[in-house]
């Protein structure tokens, strides 16, 4: 039986392809392997947000270099936002390298594969498609015997922010039509799929360019309605999209996670002007107040970037200050990075790197005080966790999730997995809680509320 070995980088669009990708490559008669040196198919599914994200795509293909070398019958694939953006001349650069596949491309990859194998051609799609193809070539369910899945609900992204590439690679917005999304929930759930995530770049743009289209909160009013599901969650969520019917959401569905990831990216409103994102701090805050009031425990995580060109210390402290007024539970930060044709790009920034670096710096460790606070006074609540599996963590421990998304690991019967039980959260760890599930006798109440039930401490 052919071998391949297959690496994903980057965002969850990227983990969605290559579910595609490995399924098509399992009906060639190929089985993965998790050793490059054991394979006869490669293939990097790559990310392009940083210029070190691509960077290291060439690093990697140049370590796959003397395997093929060894054996000239081993297939080199991209696909992705790198493939996306460099097309044919990544064949160049890479003169080893037998195929190159774009974002919109991942449905051919089957017969590409074919085409190096009987004749070495070596194809390169690129193409974008137009919209109506794209509605019909979502990434579809694949078999799966695990508890969550994501679900792609919107694909590519109209934003245009000044500093990112996703546009660029990934096309613009497109939605998939909601009777195919909630068919496919209602598969996941016979399946044994207990929680799904919805993503998208811009899930909160869902159906808005489709005629007749439902809203993205009247999506999720409707996955509330499917037996058997324990859980919904979305990524991401553009601030200047997040509407007060989709806020609500998070105080009357059930099955709807007290978490939302909403990234700010500064907390200036000149550097918010330039990153052309739509919204100033004031309006950013105040979608924050009115989620808190919509739904007290809620979980809110976003992204900063550091140093965009002409940021200047006042507007870094507004960044940090903005930290304070927020209190997300965790962030995500970066350095900025220039991309390719963005409109950023052409911009000059006067300000030394190594000043960028000691904000970026101050930045995530008060990030951290905050967090390590929210994880601290976690501690000894009891709260609603769907059992995912078999924990990393050692011989007969479980993990599943909080719904505001935090992992805990917990003694438990392996007949737990797949089912919601309430969990006495114990020990902090950076990344994870310890926890222990507690004998619940109301065990059907927090399945039917699971945020009214996380909002109580102490044992049940
Ligand atoms: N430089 C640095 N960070 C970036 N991001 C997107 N583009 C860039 C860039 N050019 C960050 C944003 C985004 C996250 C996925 O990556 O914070 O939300
Ligand atoms: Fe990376 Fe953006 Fe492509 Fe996701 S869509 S893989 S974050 S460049």
């Amino acid at each position: 039986m052919k071998k391949y070995y297959l690496e994903t980088f980057g965002c969850q669009m990227n983990v969605v392809d290559s579910e595609q990708i490995e399924d098509q490559l399992r009906q060639l008669g190929y089985r993965s392997v998790s050793e490059p040196a054991a394979a006869d198919l490669i293939l990097l599914n790559t990310c392009s947000i940083r210029a070190r994200a691509e960077r290291k795509v060439y690093g990697h293909l140049g370590r796959f270099k003397p395997l093929k070398e060894r054996n000239p019958e081993l297939i080199l694939a991209v696909g992705g936002c790198v493939a996306q953006q460099e097309g044919a001349r990544m064949l160049q650069k890479v003169p080893y390298l037998d195929m190159v596949f774009g974002t919109h491309n991942v449905h051919r990859l089957a017969e590409m594969v074919r085409q190096v194998e009987s004749r070495r051609a070596r194809p390169v799609a690129v193409e974008f498609l137009d919209p109506e193809t794209r509605r019909r070539l979502f990434p579809r369910r694949v078999a799966t015997d695990s508890i969550t899945r994501f679900v792609t609900v919107i694909q590519g992204c109209d934003n245009f922010c000044s500093y990112c590439i996703v546009p660029y690679v990934r096309g613009r917005e497109v939605s998939r039509p909601h009777g195919e999304i909630l068919a496919e929930v209602v598969q996941l759930v016979e399946q044994g799929v207990r929680e799904v995530t919805f993503i998208g770049q811009n899930v909160n743009s869902y159906g808005r360019k489709e005629a007749g289209e439902i809203s993205f909160a009247e999506l999720l009013r409707r996955v509330e309605d499917i037996a058997g599901l324990e859980r919904v969650r979305f990524v991401t969520s553009h601030p200047k999209d997040l509407s007060d019917e989709l806020i609500d959401c998070f105080g009357d569905l059930a099955k709807l996670c007290n978490h939302i990831h909403l990234p700010v990216q500064a907390g200036s409103d000149r550097i918010l002007t330039a990153m052309r994102r739509g919204y100033g701090r004031d309006q950013y805050l105040e979608r924050v107040a009115r989620l808190r009031r919509a739904c007290p425990d809620i979980r809110i995580t976003s992204d900063i970037i550091v140093g965009f060109p002409g940021e200047t210390a006042e507007d870094f402290a507004q960044t940090m200050d903005l930290l304070e007024q927020a209190r997300f539970a965790e962030i995500y930060s970066f350095l900025y990075s220039a991309r390719p044709e963005t409109a950023a790009a052409r911009l000059k920034d006067a300000t030394p790197k190594a000043d960028h670096q000691a904000r970026f710096e101050r930045l995530v460790a008060r990030q951290e005080e905050i967090s390590r606070d929210y994880r601290e006074a976690d501690l000894g609540r009891v709260v609603p966790v769907l059992v995912e599996g078999a924990s990393r963590q050692g011989a007969g421990q479980l993990f599943g999730r909080t719904g505001w998304n935090r992992i805990v690991n917990f003694d438990g019967d392996p007949a737990l997995i797949g089912r919601m039980v309430a969990v006495r959260l114990t020990a902090a760890q950076r990344n994870s809680h310890i926890g222990e599930v507690v004998p619940c006798s109301t065990a059907c109440e927090h399945r039917l509320q699971p945020s009214a039930f996380s909002l109580q401490s102490g044992s049940l």
